[in-house]
């Protein structure tokens, strides 16, 4: 069978059926699975059982494989690794296997703290919790087109200062430490190398301020923001089953996780694309 794209019907997101991505993908599979990535922002194999290196070369559709830029120290010492992240809360040997174990993660996009951010990032569902941990990913071209017009001329060529100390889901307080946590500006609209358009590139987990805006105004505005991306008509909501593959444009989206109980096994591998500097939207 021919393989397929589904659109999920709502705000991003399509479902990619009809094959096993443990084999080798044709260069017309490939270009067809690209394209949805463009079109649908973020893409989704379900039943499918890979190996890391199956993954590593799934992503080498995108790009080139990111590297995992936690510290070696936060990791568990029998499963680090320098490109596959457990995103985990089960507990070996009396510790955590992965990051982001419990709960809730407020919304961001992936290493805006870094010169150059990851470009995509495939998650591969291994255990999941019966209820909740669902990730939903939110459409920053529709939430950049739903801006008020005198919002989005007064943003061209603004520059956000994005921060971030590993291990945070939920920001409970203003900023983070600049002296101790990585953090790096770029551009509030950024316009994406492959599609041209423009996308809102600011996430409440990690972005503080819009550099030489009075303070007030910074907070105000990016509360806005905030706000609008948290809408439903903006949001594809994914419901974990084991063996879903999924794959996403951190260029176009971001991405958040809802509630799930504590004494429920989550492990999911993670695996990056990497990217050079975004580009300013103009
Ligand atoms: C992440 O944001 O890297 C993790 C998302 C998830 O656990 O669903």
């Amino acid at each position: 069978m021919a393989l397929e794209v589904i659109a999920s019907g709502q705000a991003c997101g399509a479902e990619i059926v009809n094959i096993d991505i443990s084999k080798p993908v044709s260069d017309s599979n490939a270009e067809i699975i690209y394209h949805a990535f463009l079109e649908h922002q973020v893409i989704f194999f379900r039943n499918q059982e890979i190996t890391p290196s199956d993954q590593r070369r799934v992503c080498s559709i995108f790009g080139e494989v990111g590297s995992y830029n936690r510290p070696k120290d936060r990791q568990h010492p029998k499963h680090a690794s320098d490109e596959i992240m457990l995103i985990s809360n089960v507990v070996e040997e009396g510790k955590v296997i992965g990051a982001h174990p419990d709960g809730e993660m407020m919304w961001h996009t992936d290493t805006p703290y870094l010169a150059k951010p990851h470009k995509a990032t495939t998650l591969y569902s291994v255990e999941v919790p019966l209820i909740g941990g669902n990730t939903k990913f939110s459409n920053q071209y529709a939430v950049y087109e739903a801006l008020p017009n005198n919002l989005k001329t007064e943003l061209m060529g603004k520059i956000a200062m994005n921060c971030y100390e590993f291990g945070t889901t939920v920001k409970t307080f203003d900023k983070y430490d600049r002296k101790k946590v990585p953090h790096h500006p770029h551009p509030v609209l950024r316009k994406h190398p492959e599609t041209g358009k423009t996308a809102t590139y600011v996430c409440p987990l990690m972005t503080e301020e819009i550099i030489g805006m009075d303070e007030e105004e910074s907070k105000n505005i990016l509360s806005l923001i905030y706000a609008l991306q948290a809408e439903a008509r903006f949001i594809y909501e994914h419901v974990w089953n084991i063996g879903d593959v999924i794959i996403w444009d951190n260029r176009c989206l971001l991405h958040a996780r809802t509630d799930f109980p504590k004494e429920e096994r989550r492990l999911l591998k993670r695996v990056t694309v990497s990217d050079n500097h975004p580009v300013m939207a103009a």
